[in-house]
């Protein structure tokens, strides 16, 4: 029995719900699909940081390193400040960990309604690969004047030769997978003189290497637009990290609803664990009455089986997901309907 060592991080709000909803659907394919996950839950996340003043205990990321991937739910409350929730834990892990992917599929899945009119599944299919360890968020900067008239905050982007390289090579590599064989970088060279135009250039390099895949350069005010007005002529989007998370919260909100989204951060070289996670929110709105979208969680799980090698098991799930939409019987609120998280979970499992 092939056995893969899970570390589930719940974390706060909705977040232990749709996990707990994750880890019930890959738990119902261990019996036929022949693995064994050994999952160990960790309670960190802003309950924690309030009796113990950090977001997850000391030697916390020691014994992440030794589990095969991770399984995130979400952080955020209102008693912790959301940049000590961010800086204290989700940020720490992907930097680490050297998860420099974070890979976002961003597909209407079938039988959901985009908001865009007369677009069907066929029109809205696209991967972002967004850099997840520096640029807009490395952390870089500080206060001058704190408290005081003049105060100053600087936040300084930092971008690296390698660093941009290395993602670039996963979205061409990623793009020759698929059919239409198409990358879009997100860039903003015209105004961001320095750090973009090194981005554009490293493109270029990579592109050069890349005869069959065909590469267009969009500023990213302009590919945001697109993705409205053409969504259909976007394939793989390479973007910076501040970029990737805006567009890609864009691209769930016309996939249908940010509860269906799903996300990698992805160690390509695997030597650290990666971390899967639906890219919403704790939902503070929502969180404790049970009615939250499962999928986003779900869909991450399957990302998850995918990275360990249970391309099978992976792909069952994503098939019961595209049933469950598709059938339209069951949908919790965000999609229209009136299920409940619990009842959606059981319709993905009985969908496998
Ligand atoms: P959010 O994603 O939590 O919620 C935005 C809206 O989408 C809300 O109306 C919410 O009810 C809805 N929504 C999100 N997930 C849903 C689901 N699965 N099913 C149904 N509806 C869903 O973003 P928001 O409100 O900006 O942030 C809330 C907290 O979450 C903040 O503390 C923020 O810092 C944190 N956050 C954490 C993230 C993470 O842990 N990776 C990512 C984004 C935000
Ligand atoms: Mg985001």
């Amino acid at each position: 029995m092939r056995t893969h060592k899970i570390a589930a991080l719940p974390g706060d709000g909705i977040g232990p719900e749709v996990l707990d909803a994750g880890l019930t659907v890959l738990e119902a394919l261990e019996k036929t699909e022949g693995f064994a996950l050994n999952t160990i839950r960790f309670p960190w996340g802003s309950e924690f940081y309030l009796q113990h003043g950090r977001m997850m205990k000391e030697g916390g990321f020691e014994t992440l390193r030794t589990f095969d991937a991770i399984y995130f739910g979400a952080v955020g409350s209102k008693a912790v400040p959301d940049h000590v929730t961010v800086w204290d834990f989700i940020l720490p892990i992907r930097q680490k960990f050297d998860q420099y992917v974070n890979l976002r599929p961003m597909r209407l899945l079938p039988g959901l309604k985009s908001p865009l009119a007369g677009r069907g599944p066929a029109d809205i299919d696209m991967v972002c690969v967004r850099e997840n360890t520096e640029g807009e968020y490395s952390g870089v900067g500080g206060f001058v004047h704190r408290g005081r008239e003049g105060e100053l905050a600087n936040e300084v982007a930092t971008f690296t030769r390698a660093g941009i390289e290395r993602v670039v090579r996963f979205a061409f590599e990623l793009a020759r997978a698929r059919p239409r064989k198409l990358v879009a970088s997100a860039t903003k060279s015209n105004a961001l003189k320095h750090s973009m135009v090194l981005w554009d250039e490293v493109v270029e390099d990579v592109a050069g290497r890349y005869p069959d895949i065909t590469i267009r350069k969009y500023h990213v005010d302009a590919l945001a637009a697109r993705m409205v007005t053409q969504p259909d002529t976007i394939d793989v989007i390479v973007a910076s990290n501040l970029f990737g998370d805006i567009l890609t919260d864009l691209g769930a909100a016309i996939s249908g609803s940010l509860g269906t989204a799903p996300s990698g951060n992805l160690d390509p070289t695997r030597k650290n664990p990666s971390m899967f996670e639906p890219i919403h929110g704790s939902a503070p709105d929502i969180a404790g009455k049970g009615i939250a979208n499962p999928i986003g969680a779900v869909w991450a799980g399957a990302m998850m089986l995918e990275h360990l090698g249970e391309k099978q098991a992976a792909h069952r799930v994503i098939r019961a997901i595209e049933r469950v939409t598709l059938e339209g019987r069951v949908r919790t609120p965000d999609l229209g309907g009136s299920a409940t998280t619990a009842e959606m979970t059981r319709a993905l499992v009985d969908a496998l």
